[in-house]
């Protein structure tokens, strides 16, 4: 979870917003740490340093844990928050960026997400990505007053997150830009044909957006982002795309690779979950006077050692609202003991769905309940 800080800026470059504004950095005397903002830096830092470019060459990895972006928190923007991300490292085929998206794709819907929509772009090699980046430069020249402040700076030093910018003001001016795919060489070109042609032939919608660019740096050639309407202004569940020069910027051999991260709490927020089904499985249960509540110690712990899932009231209530607590946990069972039972040895055991009840042997009790 703590990297060196260096490995964020130089992979997702000086001028990325995650590293200007977003690093919670931690420094002892001589060091300075991050708490990670993103999985693909240390994935890759990983591949080098564990030489799995000579032992294991082509890999496909995948990763859950929590990143740490220093943000103003909202809906589905939070400080902490988790990724699922997968990386493909070893391969510049497009056919792998094909099978990424679809595994995204697929995995939504396997946790009963619906409706989302996935846009694709390319971004070129990083040639083409500095000739878009002096095409976009020209373009707001002229129009630099009606940016915000945030962009008139990265018309400096990161033209391209301009794009992205949700000020109104500057979403007008990026929608009178002609973008296109002008910038991408002839290999570009053919690289994200052939990543359309297979979305295509898996039937996977998708919309090609000129002006899907991405926060980071180290993107080159395809990008993608998966939104959903249910999350209201950060609408992207999940985003990815190539990282073809990283591996060798992080001092490895230069190999293509390509993933993509989800963001678990949105995804949480996007899910049609079905509603929690009931504990049924929980006994709950209920004494009634103190030589049962001591009695009651012993027969929790032993439902409990035999594997029965099972709770009791702590509150002292009485059995018409401890059985009103037990029916709100769900229980499947109520366990009552009261002097009659204690005489017996046994309990009442009352199916809460059902409301039947009977007695039980105290003896009994774990074989007679387990599920
Ligand atoms: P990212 O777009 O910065 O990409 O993050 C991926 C996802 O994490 C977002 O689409 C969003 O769902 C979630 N997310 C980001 N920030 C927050 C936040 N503050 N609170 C809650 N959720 C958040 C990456 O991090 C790249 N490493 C993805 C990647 C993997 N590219 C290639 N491989």
């Amino acid at each position: 979870m703590i990297e060196e800080a260096s490995l964020f800026n130089r992979s997702l470059g000086e001028s990325a917003e995650i590293v200007r504004k977003q690093m919670f950095l931690v420094r002892n005397q001589e060091d300075l740490y991050a708490l990670r903002p993103e999985g693909t830096a240390s994935v890759v830092r990983a591949y080098v340093e564990n030489s799995l470019d000579k032992t294991a060459g082509f890999v496909k990895l995948y990763y859950m844990g929590p990143m740490f972006r220093l943000e103003r928190p909202q809906k589905g923007r939070l400080r902490q928050f988790h990724h699922i991300g997968v990386e493909a490292i070893g391969s510049q085929d497009p056919d792998l960026d094909v099978e990424i998206i679809s595994l995204a794709d697929e995995l939504l819907r396997s946790f009963s997400v619906q409706g989302h929509k996935i846009k694709v772009n390319s971004l070129g090699c990083p040639k083409d990505k500095s000739a878009l980046n002096s095409y976009l430069r020209g373009e707001l020249k002229g129009k630099a007053d009606a940016l915000c402040d945030d962009c008139k700076i990265r018309h400096e030093n990161n033209v391209l997150r301009i794009l992205d910018c949700k000020n109104e003001s500057c979403r007008r001016v990026v929608e009178s830009l002609k973008i296109g795919d002008f910038h991408l060489c002839p290999e570009c070109k053919g690289h994200f044909a052939r990543v359309v042609s297979g979305l295509d032939s898996l039937k996977i919608g998708y919309e090609v957006a000129h002006h899907l660019v991405r926060g980071l740096d180290y993107y080159t050639r395809t990008v993608f982002e998966i939104t959903h309407d249910e999350l209201g202004a950060q609408d992207a569940v999940g985003a990815g795309g190539r990282y073809n020069n990283l591996v060798g910027e992080l001092g490895g051999p230069d190999l293509g690779a390509v993933g993509f991260a989800f963001g678990v709490e949105r995804l949480l927020l996007a899910a049609k979950l079905p509603p929690q089904a009931p504990s049924g499985g929980l006994v709950y249960l209920i004494c009634l006077g103190d030589e049962a509540k001591k009695e009651g110690v012993k027969i929790l712990d032993s439902l409990r050692k035999g594997g029965v899932a099972a709770d009791t009231d702590y509150e002292a209530r009485s059995l018409k609202a401890a059985m009103r607590k037990a029916n709100d946990l769900g229980a499947g069972f109520a366990l009552i003991i009261g002097d009659d039972e204690l005489k017996k040895n046994a309990a009442t055991v009352k199916n809460m769905a059902s409301g039947e009840q009977r007695e039980v042997a105290l003896t009994e009790l774990t074989k007679e309940l387990k599920c």
